[in-house]
């Protein structure tokens, strides 16, 4: 595909965030975001000082990144597939060691373009993290589920709340720890558990375990180790009831999903019995509201 004037593009992409964002407390911004900013199937991602550039298409326009390597930056390159999940590939500027660090409201991330698919930080979900940290009181109990590296912890543990932090994956899970401890945060004060959201659900719900905030943002299709499929456009309401039993009057769920394949309300009306108030993507998103994220009062 030949894109006309990319530099120019590019640079306007660039120029529209440097008034969104303040660059001194945030470093995990979204450069350019496909038709967005008029570059179809074109993602870029800073990373403090490296930048991520994704692509739907199996290589990158050559035009592209040299416009890209113009910026003088480290410079890495992924192709988006959901089939073959591979670490991003170094282009130019001195390589980024195994893990380094980037700055979302001031809380520090451990980052990496070493260990997989994902750099750490789903950076779609500033808002939320942000809204959870300014809403989080001392005392208050956040249970953080499908946590991945647990910035949602971190968000909430930097209000002085105590935080519950459950994925599927100990590395992950070592992870946040890691998270804790760039934070200046204790990880030895906050809970960890490795496992099965629906399972602790449970097993929360039985020991009669009630939290101030939940977190729920599940992978769209998963199945369990007995072979229990999960799909959000069909299960996503049985997933909020298991969080529904571990809550009490005022609790606040966050509910999530990045399916493209539902709508928001066709979202809402799975979660009953609570009242829901949707939440918006940061600006450095402008293609397509994906990430559908609503905060559901009990
Ligand atoms: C989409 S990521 C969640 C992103 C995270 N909420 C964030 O904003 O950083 C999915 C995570 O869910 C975990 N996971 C998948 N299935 C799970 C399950 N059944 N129980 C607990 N964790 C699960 C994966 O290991 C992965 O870390």
């Amino acid at each position: 595909m030949s894109i006309p004037r990319p530099k120019e593009i590019i640079a306007r992409a660039i120029q529209k965030r440097a008034h969104l964002i303040d660059s001194t407390t945030t470093n995990l911004i979204r450069l350019i975001d496909g038709t967005g900013d008029h570059l179809p199937g074109h993602y870029l991602e800073s990373y403090g000082h490296a930048w991520l550039i994704s692509t739907s298409a199996p290589q990158l326009n050559p035009a592209i990144e040299e416009a890209l390597a113009s910026y003088n930056k480290t410079l890495y390159w992924k192709r988006l597939d959901q089939h073959q999940k591979q670490s991003p590939t170094h282009l130019s500027g001195p390589e980024t060691p195994e893990y380094f660090t980037g700055l979302e409201n001031n809380l520090t991330a451990q980052l990496s373009f070493h260990s997989g698919y994902s750099q750490g930080i789903f950076i779609d979900q500033r808002h939320n993290r942000a809204t959870l940290q300014q809403l989080a009181q001392p005392g208050q109990t956040v249970l953080n589920t499908f946590s991945y590296t647990g910035f949602f912890s971190i968000a909430a543990a930097a209000s002085g709340a105590t935080t519950t932090t459950l994925d599927l994956s100990q590395v992950y899970l070592d992870w946040a720890r890691e998270n804790f401890r760039l934070n200046n945060l204790n990880p030895d004060d906050h809970y960890f558990c490795k496992g099965d959201t629906f399972h602790w659900l449970q097993r929360f719900a039985k020991q009669g375990r009630t939290f101030d905030y939940i977190i729920l943002d599940p992978p769209t299709f998963s199945r369990d180790h007995k072979g229990k499929v999960f799909r959000v456009e069909k299960d996503y309401g049985q997933l909020f009831k298991l969080a529904l039993a571990c809550s009490h009057p005022g609790t606040k769920i966050l509910c999530c999903t990045n399916y493209r394949g539902i709508t928001q309300s066709q979202f809402m009306a799975q979660l009953k019995g609570a009242h829901l108030k949707p939440a918006k993507m940061p600006e450095d998103f402008p293609e397509s509201p994906y990430l559908k994220s609503i905060w559901a009062t009990v």
